[in-house]
């Protein structure tokens, strides 16, 4: 199955760090890990839901010490995600997971960029980076890491929101979001990932997002998805994240059929890849796989992540 040119809407760069990468970043920054080898480290991952994860991937980033370790890590990520047909890809960093281990705004966010800069030589992929927030930090360190980012003219697109849901609704962060909208940014949220659809409706009509991230709980609420599919709101979805984080049973449980078949505005991406079983082009092989999705409906999910970059109308005729 070659390839479809497509857009990678929803991946978070620390979650592409896989366990060799780990072992080599620890050994160069002088690190010890508690694993053995990588394969010992694979074996932690068997995630009961989200938070379960989330605390590996948090552990797991402080091998990233120096701006070069950021550049590596998001160059071996352009590398693959070439092969997986990825022609243009927004990518997602949690600056607040380093601050918080005192690694400053400039390391990582200019680590990441120096490798973004040059994404179209060395990949073929046009990049650009967009800020997440910790939604179970407070929303006043979000602000002013978003005040800091804006002053440091951080070369970032838009804004997002992600870590724990439960408990953390969109409403907290309406403030973050007024700002970065005021000073020209796109905003996206996850929502609807282990929280209920309430959420959505939250980051839609409060925090004014352009795409939420998951969103797969949407089909609890018809009136919502009568709202999405009115305004073709792109929901990035992660077929393998959601398997990995039980937030569906089994790839043969999940709803992207489902959604597809609603009329969503409904892209396939990958979160995070290097813990959850694949990169963009293993998400759509499981899916192939699962409900023999054809030709067709390969397309269109291709082309709705086409549709739903913020890109130039320009290039994004080059992708369709
Ligand atoms: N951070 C990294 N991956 C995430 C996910 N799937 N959900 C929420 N926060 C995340
Ligand atoms: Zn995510």
């Amino acid at each position: 199955m070659p390839p479809l040119p497509c857009a990678e809407l929803h991946l978070h760069i620390e979650g592409t760090l896989e366990p060799e990468l780990i072992f080599t970043l620890a050994a160069r920054n002088g690190i010890s890990l508690p694993y053995a080898d990588p394969a010992d480290l694979a074996t932690r991952y068997a995630f009961t839901d989200l938070q379960s994860f989330l605390d590996l991937y948090y552990a797991n980033m402080d091998v990233l010490r120096t701006e070069q370790d950021f550049t590596d890590m998001t160059r071996a990520y352009l590398r693959r995600a070439a092969a997986a047909g990825v022609r243009h890809a927004e990518i997602m960093m949690d600056p607040q997971a380093h601050l918080a281990r005192g690694v400053p705004l400039e390391t990582c966010v200019n680590g990441v960029a120096a490798a973004l800069s040059t994404s179209e030589t060395d990949a073929g992929i046009s990049t650009s980076l967009i800020a997440a927030f910790l939604r179970d930090r407070p929303a006043a360190e979000a602000l002013e890491v978003l005040r800091d980012l804006l002053a440091m003219d951080a070369p970032i697109i838009g804004i997002g929101l992600d870590s724990a849901e439960a408990g953390y609704p969109p409403s907290l962060f309406r403030e973050v979001y007024d700002v970065a909208r005021d000073a020209g940014l796109k905003c996206v949220a996850h929502a609807g990932e282990e929280g209920p659809a309430a959420y959505v409706w939250e980051a839609l009509d409060l925090l004014a997002v352009d795409r939420i991230d998951h969103g797969i709980r949407c089909l609890e609420d018809e009136a919502l998805v009568e709202r999405l599919v009115a305004d073709q709101v792109p929901l990035t979805v992660c077929p393998l994240s959601n398997v990995r984080l039980r937030a569906v049973d089994a790839i043969g449980d999940h709803p992207l059929p489902a959604m597809l078949a609603r009329g969503l505005n409904v892209s396939v991406h990958s979160d995070d890849p290097a813990y959850f079983g694949g990169y963009l082009d293993d998400n759509l092989a499981a899916l192939v796989d699962a409900f023999g999705l054809g030709i067709d409906d390969r397309a269109r999910l291709a082309a709705n992540s086409v549709r739903s970059a913020f890109i130039s109308e320009g290039r994004r005729q080059d992708l369709l």
